[in-house]
């Protein structure tokens, strides 16, 4: 582990989110935990943190983070939650936020998030909402969380009804990407973010898709270069986008991009391990496709390219990989229509017209989508 995270920091990349005065840097680069004082330093309005984690990242990366912090005269307590997505509930949310309180945190104190997507968002959230708001840091340490949710502001928490249906948009004020510690991170995982990768590349990028056709195996099994070439591209491309449209009131639906489906797949297994978020969206990104060439948008030979490439890198292609013989069309039709992406009675899907090439669609008939999925299901 030392060696790890002991290793020389490297320069890091940095891109910025630009948001006028909510605007903040991504710094990305490898062995950065080390110097992570030096890098939130700028950033902080009094020198204390409370760093939030989860009992599986915590073990690895939290004294090193300490340690960096004690580096540049910067107190830090911390919070270490259970890992997993079932974490992202109400119950864990309170209990969080009682103890930041408890910690006597004040309004100029730094809430740091230190892990993947959950720690991401729901320390955000509770940075959202405690003492009306306090400043926050991501570190993401899983490849979804750098290439995607510690970039944007999204935060929030899961209810029984859908998936993030509870949260506010708040900015972090730095994003601290060390591309180092994904090599701790479980191959279930990697491929897992690995999802959100590829689906930067069918928003709109068809050559960087290309690049990942010819890329992927050395990414996955290590490669700095190639991790880093993939990590800087997702997070220009985000950066991009949330400049844009920061709430989501067009062009950021985009990110959506196969995660109606994805939404609908984990409300149905119950948002545990079983199905890993960036699995769901493996299996939605090909759904969204498919359903573009049912609807006449999109050839089938992209559909298949994209299939396979996901079933080459490992990730699970198609429906019936997750489905319970128990699950109907109906179902799922019911989980996509309490997910936040119905209006007016309309589902609203991400479609594309080819790689690289996708596009809001806000007109999807329910009875289309039924019968597609009841063809995919063969129920
Ligand atoms: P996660 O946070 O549950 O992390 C996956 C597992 O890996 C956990 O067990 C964690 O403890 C472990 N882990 C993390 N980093 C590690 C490391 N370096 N070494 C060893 N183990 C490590 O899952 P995730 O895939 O990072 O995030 C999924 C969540 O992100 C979902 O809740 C999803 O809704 C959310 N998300 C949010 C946004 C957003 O914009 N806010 C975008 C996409 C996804
Ligand atoms: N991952 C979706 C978004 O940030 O908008």
């Amino acid at each position: 582990m030392t060696s790890i995270v002991g290793r020389t920091p490297a320069t890091a990349t940095k891109l910025t989110v630009d948001l006028g005065p909510r605007s903040y840097d991504i710094h990305v680069g490898e062995g950065l935990l080390a110097v992570a004082g030096r890098h939130l330093a700028p950033v902080l309005a009094q020198p204390r943190v409370v760093v939030v984690s989860d009992d599986a990242v915590a073990p690895i990366y939290l004294p090193t983070l300490e340690a960096a912090l004690a580096d540049e005269a910067i107190e830090a307590t911390s919070v270490v939650l259970a890992a997993g997505e079932s974490t992202k509930d109400f119950g864990h949310l309170q209990e969080l936020t009682e103890k930041l309180l408890a910690a006597c945190i004040e309004r100029g104190t730094t809430i740091v998030a230190l892990g993947g997507g959950v720690v991401g968002d729901i320390a955000g959230f509770a940075a959202a909402i405690t003492l009306r708001g306090l400043p926050f840091v991501q570190i993401p340490t899983t490849l979804l969380a750098q290439v995607d949710s510690s970039i944007g502001g999204k935060t929030g928490i899961n209810t029984g009804v859908g998936k993030n249906l509870i949260g506010a948009f708040h900015q972090p004020r730095r994003v601290l990407t060390d591309i180092a510690t994904l090599e701790t991170l479980p191959r279930r995982q990697l491929l897992a973010g690995y999802a959100e990768v590829v689906k930067y590349g069918l928003i709109g990028d068809a050559e960087f898709f290309a690049w990942l056709e010819d890329n992927a195996a050395r990414l996955l099994n290590g490669d700095a270069a190639a991790r880093r070439h993939a990590v800087i591209t997702c997070c220009a491309a985000k950066a991009a986008i949330v400049a844009d449209d920061e709430r989501e009131a067009g062009r950021r639906s985009l990110l959506n991009l196969g995660h109606t489906f994805a939404h609908a797949l984990e409300a149905q297994t119950g948002y545990g391990e079983a199905l890993p978020h960036g699995e769901a969206v493996a299996v939605g990104l090909v759904l969204a496709f498919n359903l573009s060439v049912r609807l006449g948008l999109c050839s089938s030979a992209d559909a298949e390219r994209v299939r396979r490439h996901l079933a080459a890198a490992g990730l699970p292609a198609d429906v019936q990989q997750l489905a319970d013989t128990s699950w109907s069309a109906d179902d799922l039709i019911a989980h996509m229509e309490r997910d936040k992406k119905v209006k007016d009675g309309k589902l609203t899907f991400v479609l594309a017209h080819g790689i690289g090439r996708s596009f809001i669609s806000r007109e999807v008939n329910r009875d289309e989508v039924g019968a597609f999925l009841k063809d995919v299901l063969g129920a």
